[in-house]
């Protein structure tokens, strides 16, 4: 059997296509545009590619984009007093802290000073809260956009097994809320559980995000199952390469062969995690305004 690969590329592509024109429609009717912004603390070469690209993605969907560059010694002070600025700017509608952060800031209460109505990424303690009471409210965009895409593949999840391999905060912890509230039965696993690959193999679905390269195998994967391959990592470069190879946390080659659909990477969840966070500015606007 060889899988259906899910085209995330294309799905996010009409997403951000919906929301721009919803934003469009939403700068005429208020006289002012949805604004997003973005703060990146320090110079890492990652980050500051993601910013840049949500950046643009924000224009070309007809909101306002607000980039922060912060030195890479700002104290957490200065960090917070932004933030403050930041929550009280009327033309602001979302805020994205880029994590992680150096070492020296406190993550967690930079996250914790974000007002929850301006909470695109999902992170502040009320806004996982309501995820966690099942209800309304902003979710990170990287779980939200894989279930997009399990949704667009499956219609109803009710009942399936779904098996979530990290436990992070950004992902492993609301994917497997989002699926939780779908009905589906629900198996966090991570670094330290036991037979893991057994514990993959009961699974209808599969969600990878423990950032080790290619660390899912294709006989960890029951025959037909859906993988969504959250991991991103770069692998040593070939020889006579710059460069090494992206790869996801899902052996992706033999994986393809066993699963029924699975993402590739790149070009499958990650287009989908800044087309969820225009999205999530959008719905913070809205909410804002009304
Ligand atoms: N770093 C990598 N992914 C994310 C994300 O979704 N949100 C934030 N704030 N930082 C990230």
């Amino acid at each position: 059997m060889t899988a259906q690969i899910i085209d995330g590329k294309a799905f996010a592509a009409q997403l951000r296509e919906k929301v721009g024109a919803l934003a469009a429609d939403f700068a005429e009717k208020t006289g002012r545009k949805a604004g997003l912004a973005v703060v990146l603390v320090g110079d890492d070469p990652a980050s500051q590619v993601y910013v840049r690209s949500k950046g643009k993605a924000t224009i070309a969907a007809n909101m306002e984009s607000f980039e922060h560059k912060l030195a890479g010694d700002t104290t957490q002070e200065q960090l917070e007093a932004l933030v403050d600025k930041l929550n009280r700017d009327p033309a602001v509608d979302g805020i994205l802290v880029q994590l992680p952060l150096p070492s020296h800031l406190d993550e967690q209460a930079v996250v914790d000073r974000i007002s929850p109505a301006k909470d695109v990424d999902g992170l502040t303690p009320v806004s996982t809260g309501r995820l966690a009471l099942g209800l309304e409210g902003l979710v990170p965009c990287t779980p939200l956009g894989s279930l997009m895409l399990l949704k667009q593949i499956h219609g109803d999840l009710s009942g399936m097994d779904a098996v979530v391999v990290g436990r992070s905060i950004l992902v492993g912890k609301p994917m497997a809320q989002l699926l939780l509230a779908e009905n589906c039965t629900v198996t966090i696993a991570h670094s330290r559980t036991r037979n893991l690959a057994e514990i993959v193999r009961g699974a209808d679905i599969v969600v990878a995000a423990v950032g080790r390269a290619e660390m899912v195998q294709a006989d960890w994967i029951k025959q037909g199952a859906t993988v969504i391959d959250v991991g991103i990592n770069r692998l040593p470069p070939e020889e006579g390469k710059e460069k090494g190879r992206l790869v996801g946390d899902v052996a992706f080659g033999s994986a393809s062969e066993v699963a029924g659909a699975i993402t590739p990477v790149p070009g499958g969840v990650g287009p989908m995690t800044i087309a969820v966070l225009l999205r999530n500015t959008l719905v913070a606007a809205h909410r804002i305004e009304s």
